[in-house]
């Protein structure tokens, strides 16, 4: 493909349709196959859904998975740095009232503490560093994100980072035993699933934006869970559990009434459709097969095997949908409900949580590329409608 070969004709009808499908730059920790699903630096997902989760983050950084020195080396920074953190970094939770606001708010802002405590995020050149500090201090924010909004803050354990970032959490939610290793199972796995889509998705491409123009990647990844936290995105997690607990049965026939009312409602049907891919989203497949192995009586996770097979011929019914098929959201609020995870409002910081890594490689790569120079601040443009010359007399 040479430089100045067409990619993509862009007429009068592409525009006001969010962009969708238009090629604006390249991506080079993910992409979305329509078919077969997202890939990590080629690889597909479902190869990499039981390695250990920082091993993992270590590919989108370094586009090629670590080999066992690189993996100790790499899992000692990230403990080291989480041990770093800033004394008082995120006392400003401590200031918000317990079950005030959404979970994703507190991430947003407990985020940008971790940024304001950074003492040299404000100096330019450190966009790598800021983002293990960030990678490695996600563990201890979301522990207290949890406890103290649940208005439970004296159960917070001390960190132990060199257990790795998922089982550090869990340590400090101050869950042991076998319902630790069932909570790291799933979160291990849901993190890996959800950490990169891509270059295109709202909250990449909106970390990106603001990236663009040289701001923190604190600023970055906010604006990103900012624009995950929207019920069209990251949110349909949390509104699809609730969705499955609305129906409430898995008989077939009641499912199928169901879902005929909601559609003849003009309402959404949460867990089906992406604005990608064309089948089955591997993540949703994969999450299913967990669910299978350790939860295969869980009455969230028997709807949620009911309704990928009732709604799809149904949606097919209907010639404008693009894609009848489950996609991620599906079965991800009935696994995490079903190791421990009761409030469902807490499910889309989950996502945040794993598409940190994913957002940071993808400005990384922006910043290095172009010899360096980094890719220009983002400037779209828009054509003017309803706005005929005039002036003020
Ligand atoms: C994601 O993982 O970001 C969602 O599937 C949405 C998307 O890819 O646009």
């Amino acid at each position: 493909m040479a430089g100045d070969d067409s990619l993509f004709a862009i007429s009068e009808g592409h525009l006001d349709t969010g962009m969708r499908g238009i090629p604006v730059g390249t991506c080079r920790t993910s992409y979305v196959d329509p078919i077969e699903g997202v890939h990590y630096v080629g690889y597909p997902v479902g190869d990499l859904a039981n390695l250990e989760e920082e091993d993992v983050i270590y590919l989108l950084l370094h586009k090629q998975l670590p080999n066992t020195e690189e993996s100790e080396a790499f899992r000692a920074e990230l403990t080291h740095r989480a041990e770093e953190i800033p004394t008082g970094a995120l006392r400003v939770l401590e200031s918000l009232t317990p079950g005030s606001g959404h979970p994703m708010d507190w991430l947003a802002i407990g985020i940008m503490a971790l940024g304001a405590a950074d003492t040299h995020a404000r100096r330019p050149g450190n966009a790598r560093s800021d983002a293990m500090n960030l990678i490695a201090r996600m563990p201890e924010l979301m522990a207290r994100l949890f406890l103290l909004r649940g208005g439970r803050p004296e159960d917070l354990k001390p960190r132990k980072p060199e257990l790795g970032l998922v089982e550090n959490f869990v340590h400090m939610l101050g869950v042991e035993g076998e319902e630790a290793e069932r909570m790291n199972r799933v979160l291990r796995f849901f993190f890996i699933l959800h950490m990169d889509h891509g270059g295109g998705n709202l909250s990449t491409f909106s970390g990106k934006a603001v990236a663009s123009g040289r701001a923190s990647i604190y600023a970055s990844i906010a604006s990103a869970m900012n624009a995950l936290s929207g019920p069209l995105h990251g949110r349909a997690n949390q509104a699809c559990l609730e969705f499955v607990q609305r129906i409430g049965t898995s008989d077939h026939d009641e499912i199928e009434a169901f879902v005929r009312s909601e559609l003849a409602a003009r309402r959404p049907i949460y867990g089906f459709g992406h604005g990608v891919l064309r089948a089955e989203d591997p993540r949703a497949a994969l999450l299913i097969g967990l669910g299978g192995e350790i939860c295969p009586d869980d009455e969230n996770f028997r709807i949620v095997t009911a309704l990928r097979e009732v709604v799809p011929p149904i949606l097919k019914e209907k010639p404008k949908i693009s894609n009848p098929y489950p996609n991620v959201d599906l079965a991800s609020g009935s696994l995490l409900h079903s190791v421990g995870f009761r409030k469902p409002d807490y499910f889309t910081t989950f996502f945040g949580w794993a598409r940190v890594a994913g957002i940071c490689a993808q400005i990384l790569d922006e910043r290095d590329s172009r010899e360096g120079r980094g890719v220009p601040i983002y400037r779209p443009k828009y054509i003017a409608r309803e706005q005929p010359h005039r002036r003020l007399e």
